[in-house]
């Protein structure tokens, strides 16, 4: 079987980092035969200097035809000074919402591996595998009324709606329960709704889809506050954690705290499966969480590792090729015990290893794996 993928480097250390996917991805179509074929296509900063535009339009169009969308990262001072109309047809969130990937899954390791330069204790990391699932495509990121005008005082005012209707919260928690039962395990939901409606609304939804559907996998709602604390105090406890969009956000970025680096984590972006009888294929988004990280950009010290996993999440999810996929994880952790460490997930007083060093060491561990 052939696959096709669209790779979107963006701004900042997108670029350093996806490059080093697709070395990963070109191992495999080495010593495994996986066929995928890369276009490599502009977006954000660059984009916009060659063509005015954050995205052009029949890329952005060939974002739902390709099993698998890689992107980098956006942001930073450059795709700032993007003019808001280049912007507003490319951006991110659009991207998103075009492609229908309501199902954003983030998983969360704790590597014993990385026990070093963790903040948190050995004990509270080891054996840590969760999995965020965040809802992707509505809440606050796209409620509508939005913007900035002036209330009937003569004040500038800002709003955004937190807006979720019962359909769009039933697809997520099916999605949400459908992994607990893959996984063996239960499911968290998390809301505030001690005092919003809309979380009132989502813990209703939650409880009755679990009630009708789901009665075998056992489901605990959190206030979302208590959560955040839990994740520090006990992260074990979680396996799947089912979140709307903001929270999620948040979240993710707290539990990269358990990875060592936020540079750690890797995301997959679902959708429903095409009806398009395509293989019941769903169109899917690849992207480390971490964002453009202009500060450290073109240095080549960027950890690539977030690149990298989500890359194996991609072999797993949209390349049919699980073992790969399995492969690739133990090849990085192989990497890490050896010590070859990106600065952000280096001890002190040790040498940090650049962003390509860091791939060599996956890649020659994929090789030792491949020969044995
Ligand atoms: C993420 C990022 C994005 C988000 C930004 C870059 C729009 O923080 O993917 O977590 O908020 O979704
Ligand atoms: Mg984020």
């Amino acid at each position: 079987m052939s696959f096709s993928m669209i790779v979107l480097p963006g701004d900042g250390i997108g670029p350093e980092v996806t490059r080093e996917a697709v070395r990963v991805l070109d191992w495999f179509g080495t010593h495994q035969g996986l066929d995928v074929t890369v276009r490599h296509e502009l977006y954000g900063a660059t984009a916009y200097h060659a063509h005015s535009v954050a995205i052009k339009e029949d890329v952005f169009a060939d974002l739902t035809e390709v099993d698998a969308v890689l992107f980098g990262a956006t942001g930073g001072p450059e795709y700032d000074e993007i003019p808001k109309e280049a912007k507003r047809n490319g951006n991110l969130l659009r991207i998103r919402q075009h492609m229908e990937v309501f199902a954003n899954l983030r998983p969360v390791i704790g590597y014993d591996e990385l026990a070093d330069t963790i903040s948190m204790k050995p004990e509270a990391i080891h054996g840590v595998d969760m999995m965020i699932v965040r809802e992707l495509n509505g809440g606050i990121y796209f409620g509508k009324p939005r913007g900035i005008d002036t209330s009937p005082n003569g004040f500038e005012r800002g709003t955004n709606t937190l807006v979720y209707e019962t359909p769009e919260i039933e697809r997520i928690t099916r999605f949400a329960f459908e992994l607990a039962k893959q996984r063996g395990g239960h499911l968290h939901s998390i809301d505030k709704s001690n005092v919003l409606e809309t979380h009132q609304l989502w813990r209703k939804v939650v409880t009755r889809i679990g009630a009708e559907e789901y009665r075998d996998i056992p489901l605990e709602h959190m206030i979302v506050d208590n959560c955040a604390m839990q994740i520090i105090r006990d992260p074990k406890q979680f396996d799947v954690m089912l979140a709307d969009n903001m929270f999620g956000d948040i979240l993710s970025d707290l539990a990269g705290g358990i990875s060592g680096s936020l540079g750690m984590l890797p995301s997959a972006s679902l959708s429903a499966p095409n009806d398009a009888g395509d293989r019941g294929r769903r169109r899917a988004l690849y992207e480390p969480v971490h964002g453009s990280a202009p500060d450290i950009a073109g240095q080549g010290v960027a950890n690539p590792l977030g690149a990298i996993l989500s890359l194996a999440l991609a072999l797993e999810l949209s390349f049919d090729a699980p073992d790969a996929a399995k492969m690739l994880r133990r090849a990085v952790r192989g990497a890490l015990a050896k010590g070859v460490r990106t600065p952000d997930i280096v001890p002190n007083g040790h040498d940090a290893a650049s962003t390509t060093e860091m791939t060599d060491a996956v890649l020659s561990e994929l090789q030792h794996l491949h020969n044995a």
